[in-house]
């Protein structure tokens, strides 16, 4: 192509991404026409159709195609394929693991929020959409008994959220300016306690932010894979005289493998008692604090320093939607906020946090995520409990495979339809 061309092709070029109104209105009623009948028919489909990489990838073009297509048709073409290459947590025979069958209202509240796509690093960015969070987060913590008014962060899961509430919590007990002088800054180590039950993202924590493994205590548990809370309090009395520095006592609030719920009343007792933080990892069971029938243990989460839910597992909000909660606002702006930032965007009362992504951040007027909107129209449904599939219903025969927990992954469906595996 000759310059002359080459300029006369840029001037009359239309990019794909760009839509006129009418372009968008029809791809978009097409797509929606199409995930409506998905809904309506989800319950006629397998749960997964064969998912082997190699036939998968045969439905994938190889190397990047030398031109583009239209966006309606790829719009098209490309729902077809998630349709027919899925498996569907949606699937009211779905029992692999606790995802939510994300609620319809939620798709299509995270198509607002991407149309608008609010950046929420700023009141400013964000009036409407940053309000909206910071409702959603204190209707959460009102959902479960905690303060309405403490601080809160929408952030990708129950990972992330158990990271914010454990950074808070180091950041309030730590001895000396750790974030000045880092974990070097100080003689000791800095020792969290949990059970061998408690979720991996503890792991997680200590290798990210630079304590190490052996920075864990593990608390041995009872027969029912509750925390052993003698053995806590021991530990923490030999430690303490070893010169160490516990910070942070993790109860869990429903498990990973059995849904054990620790003794949090106790635990609280101690954390008050040796002046240590309590989180609740409740990313499992938390929100269950919210039935009337929950054990007083799981109630406790109300005296925690902070807890963390994942709103896309029981309240059927899609991916990606953690949150996580901290009893005193300030305790969560003292690891958040960065001054300089502050400084850098006078014209912002935000904090700019550095955990902010995807409409995602904390300041002092905001806690916010695009992702948590479709809370919004949940707290009807959660009452029907961990196993309730809000849309649908399949025929079985169902039956707990272990006692002890309401874990929904541990119920078997003794009879398979045409809809797919047993799952258990
Ligand atoms: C108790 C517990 N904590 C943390 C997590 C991690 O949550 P996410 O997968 O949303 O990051 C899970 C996930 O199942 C969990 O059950």
């Amino acid at each position: 192509m000759g310059s002359q061309e080459g300029r006369r092709w840029l001037r009359n070029r239309r990019a794909s991404i760009e839509m006129s109104g009418a372009e968008f209105r029809q791809a978009g009623h097409r797509l929606v026409d199409m995930i409506a009948d998905l809904l309506d028919s989800m319950r006629e489909l397998p749960v997964c159709r064969d998912q082997r990489p190699s036939r998968i990838r045969t439905r994938l073009p190889v190397g990047l195609p030398p031109s583009g297509a239209e966006p309606a048709e790829l719009l098209e073409e490309t729902a077809q394929l998630i349709f027919d290459n899925s498996l569907f947590n949606g699937h009211p025979r779905f029992f692999g693991y606790i995802t939510s069958s994300a609620a319809p209202l939620g798709a299509l509240s995270d198509l607002l929020a991407a149309a608008v796509n609010p950046n929420l690093g700023g009141w400013q960015l964000s009036p409407m959409a940053s309000e909206i969070e910071r409702q959603a987060v204190s209707w959460i913590a009102e959902f479960i008994g905690f303060p309405k008014d403490c601080g809160g962060l929408f952030v990708s899961g129950g990972n992330a959220a158990n990271f914010n509430c454990f950074l808070a919590a180091r950041a309030a007990k730590a001895p000396w300016d750790l974030r000045q002088a880092g974990l070097a800054g100080g003689a000791g180590k800095m020792l969290v306690y949990a059970t061998d039950e408690a979720h991996t993202w503890i792991q997680k924590a200590v290798d990210l932010f630079g304590h190490g493994n052996d920075a864990i205590r593990k608390i041995p548990t009872d027969e029912v894979q509750r925390a052993d809370v003698r053995s806590l309090r021991g530990q923490i009395t030999r430690d303490r005289e070893q010169g160490d520095h516990p910070f942070l006592i993790v109860a869990s609030a429903g498990t990973v493998s059995t849904g054990a719920i620790d003794p949090v009343r106790e635990m609280a007792a101690i954390a008050r008692e040796h002046d240590l933080w309590l989180h609740v990892d409740g990313a499992y069971g938390g929100l269950a604090a919210a039935l009337p029938s929950a054990s007083p243990d799981l109630k406790a989460l109300a005296d925690a320093d902070s807890v963390a839910v994942d709103p896309h597992k029981w309240l059927y909000s899609p991916l990606e939607a953690g949150c996580a909660l901290v009893r005193h606002e300030q305790a969560m702006l003292d690891f958040l906020a960065q001054p300089q930032s502050a400084a850098a965007w006078p014209w912002s009362t935000a904090s700019v946090a550095w955990s902010s992504r995807r409409a995602r951040c904390y300041s002092r007027s905001t806690s916010a995520s695009a992702g948590a909107s479709p809370f919004i129209c949940l707290p009807r449904r959660v009452f029907s409990g961990p196993s309730a599939r809000p849309r649908q219903s399949a025929p079985g025969r169902y039956s707990k495979r272990r006692d002890g927990s309401a874990n929904p992954s541990t119920i078997r469906c003794s009879r398979v339809g045409a809809s797919g595996p047993t799952a258990s």
